[in-house]
């Protein structure tokens, strides 16, 4: 697997995202048994980025992914995010970047994954009630302790990535970037590359629709995310479906799958971007790894860069909402 550096910090440019382990998606499919067993074998197979927050589950996926890591911890680099819990007031899913929560996360995060450090430390969402400074004062603080490495934002606006970067170093910014989610390109690839910040693109396979496997909204479970994802609902499902057979194409064409097509194409883009796939599947994290083997001619970037574009919002409004812009 090929090594890349996301800020100053060496990674596997294929990571694992451990979120679908925990819920969000066909919750109840899988088992903590075959997480372990994906998360081991994904070391095994040469990834050393694992990608979980302290959200998911809320705090069982951190504690999921501290247990298979044990005695493997210095195998990888760990990333976890903060933020999306407010241990002051209103609790998960409230948004709450102040110093003392920023401690207090940590400390809690550093408990459930059984290490005394966070290699790379993110912000989920940008607070709009704590100024960047402040937040990225007290990560800086916790640089200084050893208890963090490297510090991150999720879904910032270029403004507060440079606000922040002003502070301490930012490693990497996560985001949604895909074949369906093209957003960064215009404003924020740039502004990374000038920096010299990572990008670690979050749900590199559209959350799984540009794999092919899902053909119909019945494929997903009635509590699943995506029921409730602009993408994923109405004519927009129908609609974005031509986008997964153009991707097909290429894959035939190739003699691969469409989500190591979807990967290959990320990887193409660039030596500082290193998606997290999501799976909690050993077979699926082989073929996702696989990916880093799958070359692709100049044309068939060109057929990919010129997909039919997605239909509808990649999140709900809610969602959207709390996008720092
Ligand atoms: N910063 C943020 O705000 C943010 C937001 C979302 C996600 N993330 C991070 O990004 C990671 C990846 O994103 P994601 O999980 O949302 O989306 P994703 O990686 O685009 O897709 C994951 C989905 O695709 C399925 N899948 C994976 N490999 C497959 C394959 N080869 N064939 C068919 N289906 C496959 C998975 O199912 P199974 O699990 O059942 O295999 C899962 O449902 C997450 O784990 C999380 O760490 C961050």
């Amino acid at each position: 697997m090929k090594h890349i550096s996301i800020g100053e910090l060496d990674v596997s440019r294929i990571g694992l995202g451990a979120m679908s382990m925990s819920g969000y998606y066909n919750i109840g499919d899988g088992s903590d048994e075959e997480s372990i067993r994906t998360i081991h074998r994904a070391i095994d197979l040469g990834v050393t980025h694992i990608d979980t927050a302290e959200i998911y589950g809320p705090f069982t996926n951190e504690e999921l992914v501290g247990r298979a890591l044990k005695g493997r911890r210095d195998q990888v680099v760990l990333a976890t995010k903060f933020g999306l819990v407010s241990h002051a007031s209103g609790g998960p899913r409230v948004i709450d970047s102040h110093p003392t929560n920023v401690r207090t996360a940590v400390e809690g995060s550093l408990r459930r994954l059984g290490t005394d450090h966070i290699d790379l430390c993110y912000q989920h969402r940008v607070d709009p009630n704590t100024p960047i400074e402040d937040t990225v004062g007290a990560l800086a603080q916790l640089v200084v302790e050893g208890k963090v490495r490297y510090i991150g934002l999720s879904e910032a606006g270029s403004a507060t990535i440079r606000r922040a970067h002003a502070v301490h170093p930012v490693a990497a910014l996560q985001t949604e970037y895909s074949l369906w989610t093209r957003d960064p390109e215009a404003e924020l690839l740039p502004l990374l590359r000038e920096l010299g910040i990572g990008f670690v693109p979050y749900s590199p396979l559209g959350h799984g629709f540009l794999t092919g496997e899902i053909r119909s909204p019945d494929d997903l479970s009635d509590d699943d995310w995506r029921k409730t994802n602009p993408r994923f609902t109405g004519d927009n499902f129908q609609r974005n479906l031509r986008i997964v057979d153009e991707v097909k194409a290429v894959a035939t064409e190739v003699g691969s799958t469409p989500a190591q097509i979807a990967l290959a194409w990320l990887l193409a883009q660039g030596d500082d971007i290193a998606p997290i796939p999501g799976t909690k599947r050993v077979a699926r994290v082989e073929e996702n790894t696989a990916a880093d083997g799958v070359e692709l001619s100049v044309g068939q970037i060109e057929r990919l860069n010129n997909l039919t574009p997605a239909v509808g919002e990649r999140h709900d409004e809610g969602n959207m909402a709390v996008i720092d812009r």
